[in-house]
């Protein structure tokens, strides 16, 4: 296999982590993988809420890191919640002073948004539901003017290389199948975002689908809380793949949920109604939709055509299903969106690896626990893109002056994932390891995972995202209660002890291998 040695940061991914990192290890040579042209793609330019800070003078960052403690269902690291909110409007200066067009009010402040489980609005926005893209545009920008930064775009990472306990390169591809080569580095940083796209159902880019965590877990690096999958209650249930996000600020103005009999059925299941935390409205509108009875979001009397300007992602994914949301109920179902478990990474972004540092939602920082609190997912990003680029300056001492540019030479094709095998996979988890999971569940969709990685052990693309899926059923087996995101029909109660999970590609595969093959 081809290979290259660069002094560069090896930075895998293009999404807000990776950007962000990326500028804050300036000086520092970066060279970053981006497997879409740099802005499109991935995950962060596709959310809506924004990022989770406390800018309200009557707010405070003790008031959020209780709230993110409190949606965490007892396993957040409380020192983690409360370093990041206290980072929290530092990076919001930040992002500002980077060129991202926050909504003021007239009197100079930010537009604050609620979301579920906030006790104050402290969503910063843009443009309503624009925040995402806007944020990636002013980073990509910056990124363009750094002269530190070389970005190859349309390049995949597959796999890491390592000796003994230490990352010493990745193996690469081009993103539309040709290559492959080895690149060494001096360390690697993962900023590929999470796994939501491992399921049918899902409102993650088709990008998304656990290869980065698969990737570090299949060179050895330890995973945590893997089985704490997020489902998003509100996404717009119109046959698009992936479906639209119809954003939970929308239920912050006031927007309602009623299935076909006109029921407002959250009302009798928390006293927050349909601002309740993210788990138990998922778990509600999965129970509507499963009893036929069509769960919907109304934002006629809260927004009426106000929909159509103030939150212009959710009113285009409407028109492109014939729905005029200023006029009729949005339809909407659970789906995968976030990923709370990932690479277990220490208080330097650092994995169980060395010279390997995961940021954003590809790591298990400790923040979100078992149920991430709305809009905290860009903001974990941002401050452990910091803490990444300090703990990699700290590691690996001055930054060489003189790093050259990458040229990649010609290569011939590579095995890319065959999309049967993936829609597979993805129908697998979303059967049995979705909202509600059982043990004969998970074990089935092991068995189901096993027999398709054994379809092309030799695509280490197919490889990453079915160590991903083994990690999160392995782990979902092994977690006999129910917590956040993580609910088991067979354990309905949480253990008395809460705590987070650890686990490695091994034991898992030794759970999976322990289970009778796939026959049908
Ligand atoms: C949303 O806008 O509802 C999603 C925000 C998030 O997932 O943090």
């Amino acid at each position: 296999m081809p290979h290259i040695v660069t002094d560069r940061v090896v930075v895998v991914g293009a999404g807000l982590a990776g950007l962000y990192a990326a500028l804050k290890l300036a000086p520092r040579p970066v060279l970053m993988l981006s497997p879409d042209p740099l802005g499109q793609g991935g995950s962060s330019v596709w959310a809506q809420g924004g990022v989770a800070a406390a800018m309200d003078p009557a707010d405070s960052a003790g008031s959020h890191a209780s709230d993110t403690v409190r949606a965490g269902a007892g396993t957040v690291d409380q020192a983690v919640a409360r370093m990041v909110t206290d980072e929290a409007r530092a990076h919001i200066l930040d992002l500002t002073r980077l060129g991202t067009p926050f909504d003021r009010t007239t009197g100079g402040g930010y537009v604050l948004s609620r979301e579920a489980a906030h006790s104050f609005a402290r969503v910063v926005r843009v443009n309503g539901d624009q925040a995402g893209a806007e944020i990636m545009r002013a980073l990509v920008a910056a990124i363009r003017a750094a002269s530190s930064v070389q970005v190859l775009e349309g390049v995949v990472a597959t796999g890491l290389q390592t000796m003994g306990n230490r990352v010493t390169g990745v193996r690469i591809a081009r993103a539309d199948g040709s290559v492959p080569l080895t690149l060494s580095a001096p360390a690697v940083m993962l900023a590929g975002g999470g796994s939501g796209g491992l399921f049918a159902l899902t409102t993650n880019p088709p990008r998304i689908r656990g290869q980065v965590i698969g990737m570090a877990a299949r060179a050895g690096a330890v995973v945590a809380d893997a089985e704490f999958v997020q489902f998003h209650p509100t996404a717009i249930d119109c046959g698009e793949d992936p479906a639209p996000l119809a954003t939970e600020a929308l239920r912050g103005e006031g927007a309602r949920l009623v299935n076909r009999l006109g029921e407002r059925f959250m009302l009798p299941l928390h006293p927050d109604a349909e601002l309740a935390p993210r788990d138990i409205v998922a778990r509600a509108i999965y129970a509507q939709t499963q009893a036929g009875l069509r769960p919907v979001l109304d934002t006629r009397a809260c927004l009426g055509a106000r929909i159509l300007t103030e939150f212009p992602a959710v009113a285009a994914a409407c028109a492109r299903a014939g729905i005029d949301p200023a006029r009729q109920p949005i339809p909407v179902a659970a789906a995968a969106h976030y990923h709370m478990g990932g690479v277990a990474t220490d208080a330097s972004g650092r994995a169980s690896l060395e010279c390997l540092w995961v940021c954003g939602e590809a790591a298990s920082t400790g923040l979100h626990g078992a149920n991430r609190l709305a809009s905290n997912g860009l903001l974990e990003a941002l401050v452990f893109a910091r803490i990444c680029a300090a703990g990699i300056d700290a590691a690996l001492g001055p930054a060489p002056t003189d790093a050259h540019r990458i040229t990649l030479p010609r290569l011939a094709a590579a095995a890319e994932a065959d999309p049967a095998l993936v829609a597979q996979l993805r129908r697998a988890m979303t059967d049995g390891a979705g909202v509600v999971r059982d043990a004969a569940g998970l074990r089935h969709t092991l068995t189901r995972i096993a027999a398709i990685e054994a379809a092309r052990p030799d695509c280490e693309n197919l490889l990453n995202m079915t160590a991903t899926a083994t990690l999160i059923c392995a782990s979902a087996l092994l977690r006999e209660e129910s917590r956040g995101a993580h609910y088991r029909i067979d354990h309905p109660h949480p253990a008395q002890i809460a705590r987070r999970s650890r686990i490695t590609l091994e034991d898992a595969m030794a759970i999976r291998d322990s289970l009778q093959p796939e026959t049908t």
